[in-house]
């Protein structure tokens, strides 16, 4: 039975189910979804690109954002960081590579736990980190319900967010997709009392002919990570607005489909084999964090997040092994392309949330160096 058979059922069974569901199985369906399936997602040979795609440095400017974070947190013994999504791992990889080369005290301290819903994509990391496996310094698990930390943390999410299920609304309501005459068709029903809340606090109603999402599912999330964290950090980094910028007439219906490179909003079109993806609301996360306990340090595109962190040893985790003059261009293009708004570096935020550590000694976080706002 095809994905789209498969989901033609749970309508028939059913009828016509929210957007979010239909998004779930699109994605998450343990046999054909988008995400369970062993073809590749990520790079040349996938539909996207993601930082990590795109050169090591990524992670390893984050490891070294990380060590810094271990040192406010007053170097403790243990410290664990948990990511969320890690996909193929290479993040993972790169971030654990370079610690262990640079930051020797910091990885001996480090335990680095992986939570990938997909069981294609965990055989896929099992292999991607298997030294760092054996040596017991990662470890992947398909839930973060199975996850509990002990002591101090650091939660990490690369594109997490956006590849959560959300709700669409129109100004007929919250929308619902059914199947007739061949073919997915949409329909609206009351807007739930969750759903209103949502747009009143941190989106806006739409006017005729506008859509906007709830990204409902992305803040049950927050508190997990608040209460699977006694102490540490929270660095989620993805696409999205702020409630001003939504006001501002921006970033307004974001759903968006990604297949072998190419975008496209009809999410009805070959499900299971597209990515569907929606803008993140940071002003909804950094809300619901805070209802769980965690203060906001500041929100930062991901050029200033970058240029905080490199600027003091002028990028040398970048050129360190990069000999030849044009492999030095080659890279100095992808930096570019990662850190400056010319490339993902504008697109992409980085919000920066903690928990239990002292206000004072986050406000020297290299990361930070640039916050104006939020
Ligand atoms: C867009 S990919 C990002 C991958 C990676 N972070 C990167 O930057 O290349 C989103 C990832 O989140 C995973 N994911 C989605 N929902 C999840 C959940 N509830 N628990 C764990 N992983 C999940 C997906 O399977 C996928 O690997």
């Amino acid at each position: 039975m095809t994905l789209r058979e498969r989901i033609e059922r749970e309508i028939r069974e059913r009828g016509p189910i929210p957007f979010s569901c239909y998004m779930e199985l699109c994605l998450y369906d343990p046999d054909a979804g988008y995400y369970a399936r062993s073809r590749e997602q990520f790079g040349k040979a996938g539909d996207f690109y993601t930082s990590s795609d795109v050169h090591a440095v990524f992670g390893r400017l984050m490891a070294r954002q990380f060590e810094e974070m271990w040192r406010v947190l007053g170097s403790p013994e243990r410290i664990e960081i948990v990511e969320l999504g890690p996909g193929r791992g290479l993040f993972a990889r790169d971030a654990l590579d370079w610690s262990r080369q640079k930051f020797p005290d910091f990885f001996r301290a480090l335990n680095y736990t992986l939570v990938e819903a997909s069981a294609a994509l965990r055989e896929k990391l099992a292999a991607t980190l298997r030294e760092h496996v054996q040596a017991a310094k990662a470890s992947i698990v398909g839930d973060v319900a199975s996850y509990l930390s002990t002591g101090n943390g650091i939660f990490f999410a690369n594109e997490f967010f956006d590849a959560l299920p959300v709700e669409v609304l129109s100004s007929h309501g919250s929308m619902r997709v059914g199947w007739e005459a061949g073919r997915f068709v949409e329909s609206f029903v009351s807007a739930s009392a969750a759903e209103m809340e949502y747009l009143d606090r941190y989106s806006i109603h739409p006017e005729e002919g506008e859509r906007v999402e709830a990204g409902l599912e992305a803040q049950r999330w927050m508190p997990r990570i608040a209460a699977a964290m006694p102490r540490g950090f929270v660095v989620i980094i993805d696409y999205g607005y702020t409630r001003e910028e939504l006001l501002a007439g921006r970033h307004r219906g974001t759903v968006m489909c990604y297949r072998q490179h190419s975008a496209s909003d009809n999410s009805y079109e070959a499900p299971g084999e597209q990515d569907i993806t929606a803008h993140v609301n940071f002003t909804a996360l950094r809300a619901a964090g805070e209802r769980a306990g965690l203060e906001c340090l500041g929100l930062v595109t991901q050029a200033q997040f970058l240029m905080g962190i490199g600027e003091e040893t002028q990028f040398s985790d970048a050129f360190e092994d990069a000999r030849l003059p044009q492999e030095r261009a080659k890279r100095a293009l992808q930096l570019k392309h990662l850190a400056t708004p010319v490339g993902m570096g504008e697109t992409f935020q980085v919000l920066v949330m903690s928990k239990g550590v002292d206000t004072e000694k986050t406000a020297g976080l290299s990361g930070l160096k640039f916050v104006s706002r939020f």
